[in-house]
């Protein structure tokens, strides 16, 4: 068989930034180098269960202007996994086989998945079952997919947290205050321990690392004795309460997400230390709003390497980010390889050595 003529791409899971950046450039290459068809699937799966499937057709012009967009043009989803689609009388149903069916219908020869763990695991087993030829591209603010150092939108997300962080620091400052921070990341610390030592934070509180919070107002009371009577602290999503619980919110549609451990550990400080405290949740503040310079060269270069894939026969490869290299790795192993903080680390390390507390 031939090189393919019409490929797919759509984007999974939660937004990012970077993600429209990352169509520019697989259309840019695939339509403008190797003369192909890009049709993109409208939020994401949900898009090939529609009938007619709900596609658009992707050209140069209507590209032109992403690069520095938030958000995806194609629309996704994180919700209503094919192979246990909620269904309207409440049932669980495999829609898998229909998707299969609406990718053939498209009459493409390979599918581009932008997704983080979750959804490149979803989609690989929908490749493997329906014959799809699949290349993915890890994006994720929590950056915690396996083999590669960086996905689309963790840069983005870190200078979001880094700027809230230097706000913080002048109230924090005029009014004697603990500012806490909370961030996302799920159970990957990622986002609280960069943005936390570029943000000048005193505390940093990560899920890898578990804390003692004697050891937090230790850190406070002495910079209240040595005169700095306010103090920054940055806390992950998925830190655990003093026994061991994660503090979640149902949502609607039945869905828990992370959320309320700031408020938890602001309430913890100023028990012990008498400070006022104050909480800010940055939400989904860190997924929108235009790309980082370094999402933007990621994305770049992933949706670059992720045709040439596709252009060379391969497939069911992920592109991965390694020492300044695109290199691509197989998707199994990826999802496999779920990315925490180690302990270890060169950046716990130099938090450390900045004396910012990691409540151990
Ligand atoms: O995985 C990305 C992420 O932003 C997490 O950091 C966060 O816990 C979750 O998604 C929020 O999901 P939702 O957009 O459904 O509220």
């Amino acid at each position: 068989m031939g090189e393919p003529k019409r490929i797919g791409i759509l984007t999974s899971g939660g937004d990012c930034a970077g993600l429209n950046a990352v169509i520019r450039a697989v259309v840019n290459r695939a339509i403008g180098d190797y003369g192909w068809e890009v049709l993109g699937i409208k939020g994401s799966t949900m898009g090939l269960l529609s009938r007619p499937p709900n596609v658009m057709p992707l050209k140069l012009h209507k590209v032109d202007s992403l690069l520095t967009q938030g958000g995806t043009i194609l629309g996704t989803t994180n919700k209503g996994n094919p192979f246990a689609f909620p269904m309207p009388d409440g049932s669980l149903k495999d829609r898998s086989e229909e998707i299969i069916e609406g990718y053939h219908q498209l009459g493409l020869e390979a599918l581009i998945g932008i997704g983080g763990d979750g959804s490149l695991a979803i989609l690989r087993r929908i490749a493997q079952q329906g014959g799809i030829k699949l290349i993915g591209i890890p994006k994720t603010i929590d950056n915690d997919v396996g083999y590669t150092q960086l996905s689309i939108g963790f840069s983005t997300a870190v200078d979001i947290a880094t700027e809230a962080l230097d706000r913080l620091h002048f109230t924090a400052a005029s009014h004697d205050r603990v500012m806490v921070l909370e961030v996302m990341g799920r159970d990957a610390g990622h986002i609280a321990l960069r943005a936390g030592i570029a943000g000048g934070a005193h505390v940093i509180l990560i899920p890898e690392i578990p804390y003692n919070l004697d050891l937090v107002c230790q850190k406070i009371r002495d910079r209240q004795n040595a005169g700095f009577h306010f103090s920054i602290v940055v806390i992950s999503e998925a830190v655990c309460t003093e026994e061991g619980d994660t503090i979640q919110k149902l949502q609607q549609f039945g869905e828990c997400r992370l959320g309320g451990i700031g408020q938890y550990v602001a309430d913890s400080i100023s028990k012990c230390t008498g400070a006022e405290t104050r909480v800010t949740v940055l939400g989904h503040i860190q997924r929108g709003g235009r790309p980082s310079t370094i999402d933007r060269i990621l994305a770049s270069a992933f949706g670059i390497a992720a045709v040439d894939l596709i252009y060379h026969g391969k497939e069911d490869l992920m592109v991965a980010w390694q020492d300044s290299q695109v290199i691509s790795v197989p998707i199994a192993e990826a999802i496999q390889d779920y990315r925490t903080v180690d302990p270890e680390d060169t950046l716990v390390k130099t938090a450390r050595g900045l004396g910012i507390c990691l409540g151990n």
